[in-house]
């Protein structure tokens, strides 16, 4: 019973705004675009109960806002660590697809299931060695959450924090934290900006603002779990794979940037042309490989770091459909799914079974504030952080 009527409050929801008042005035002239547009946002209800997502974490109501365009996308995205619950796209056929993994509830995100599912990470995505940095000779001691290091902000990064949102309109929704001095370890109050927008052409950008009042580091990122096949479908081991970097950071065994830039040329990291990503996940004897158990590293984009370049394209074989990424960030963490248990169910009810997802973390580089020939993820009073990355999906022609 309570299934339904959260059911029915989102599909409410849905069908009293715009991009759905444009699908039924069009009706009239119905044609395959606008019975598809329908069907998407449809989709976008099927699955999600807003209900489930409705609660106080902290003190702090939790939501579930729902982006959607005229062209037969949307997003679900929950203010609980900005995760993207769910990101619905067409696929080669028309047909509306659940391109981003995710959970049904609140409360499996708060659970043990969590690998970060469609969170905003921070205030330092990835690692930092043995969860010690300095600046200005003081060091900063951060929570060691994996193996000898601190992961993805520390013990209760941003994906785990209830964020203010504002959702001026159906395709934009915008959160805001302000992670104290000290929390996590870190210095400086930093205010924090991430605004989803929904374009037209069905692209998903992601603008991350910050601001501090002390020196300090952050490097934030998103951290979908996409299957372009959707979720559920199974591997994601032949999805074609392309990223535009002819070098990436090869890691020791606690996955630790060796400080090295390498070239990707003979080696499995060489996705400079489209490449199935299972089609070399197996090559014996590559160090690299074993130390992160498959894909888990970041690469070096060309370009990288300025203005918003091209920095991968994923083509989902069974889908066709075809996910661009465009950065201003300087990297981007590969990595397939090689962590996933199998123990927990996704929203479609399939397991989060291993690599039956990937994710495209851009970023700055792993163990940034240790590594001195690294681009510098260090924010200053009075500077402002402003990065921007764009998901947009099309379909193979
Ligand atoms: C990735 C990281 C992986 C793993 C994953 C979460 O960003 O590179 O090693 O920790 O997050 O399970």
């Amino acid at each position: 019973m309570k299934h339904s009527i959260g059911i029915v409050t989102i599909a409410v929801a849905l069908f009293t705004t715009g991009a759905c008042n444009n699908a039924s005035q069009n009706s009239k002239t119905t044609n395959t675009k606008d019975s598809l547009t329908r069907d998407s946002a449809a989709a976008c209800s099927n699955y999600l109960n807003k209900k489930s997502f409705e609660d106080t974490v902290d003190g702090k109501p939790t939501d579930l806002y729902v982006l959607k365009n005229s062209s037969g996308a949307c997003a679900a995205i929950t203010n609980y660590g900005g995760r993207i619950v769910s990101l619905i796209v067409p696929d080669k056929n028309g047909k509306p697809t659940d391109v981003a993994v995710g959970f049904k509830t609140l409360k499996e995100y708060e659970g043990p299931g969590d690998a970060y599912y469609g969170a905003l990470v921070g205030r330092v995505g990835n690692r930092i060695a043995k969860g010690k940095f300095s600046l200005d000779g003081k060091t900063y001691t951060l929570f060691i959450n994996n193996g000898p290091n601190s992961l993805h902000g520390g013990k209760k990064g941003f994906q785990a924090v209830v964020w203010d949102a504002v959702q001026p309109n159906d395709t934009t929704l915008t959160l805001s934290y302000i992670s104290k001095d000290n929390e996590e370890g870190y210095p400086g109050n930093l205010t924090v900006h991430v605004t989803y927008m929904l374009g037209m052409d069905n692209s998903l950008k992601i603008n991350y603002t910050a601001t501090t009042d002390k020196k300090t580091v952050v490097n934030l990122t998103n951290h979908t779990y996409f299957n372009l096949n959707g979720e559920g479908s199974g591997t994601i081991l032949n999805h074609l794979v392309q990223i535009n970097a002819d070098k990436y950071t090869p890691v020791d065994a606690t996955l630790i940037p060796t400080g090295k830039l390498d070239p990707v040329v003979g080696t499995p990291f060489d996705f400079t042309k489209p490449t199935a990503i299972g089609a070399r996940i197996d090559t014996v004897g590559n160090i690299q490989m074993k130390n992160a158990g498959g894909y888990d590293h970041n690469f070096v984009l060309n370009n990288g770091g300025a203005a918003l370049h091209q920095a991968a394209e994923v083509t989902g074989d069974q889908s066709g459909i075809i996910m661009d990424v465009l950065t201003t960030e300087p990297g981007l963490q590969f990595y397939i799914g090689n962590f996933m248990s199998g123990k927990y169910q996704f929203k479609s009810g399939a397991a989060d079974n291993y690599r039956t997802a990937f994710c495209m973390e851009t970023q700055h580089f792993p163990d940034a504030p240790n590594q001195k020939t690294f681009p510098s993820i260090v924010l200053e009073p009075g500077q402002q952080y402003n990065t921007t990355t764009v998901y947009k999906f099309g379909v193979k022609k």
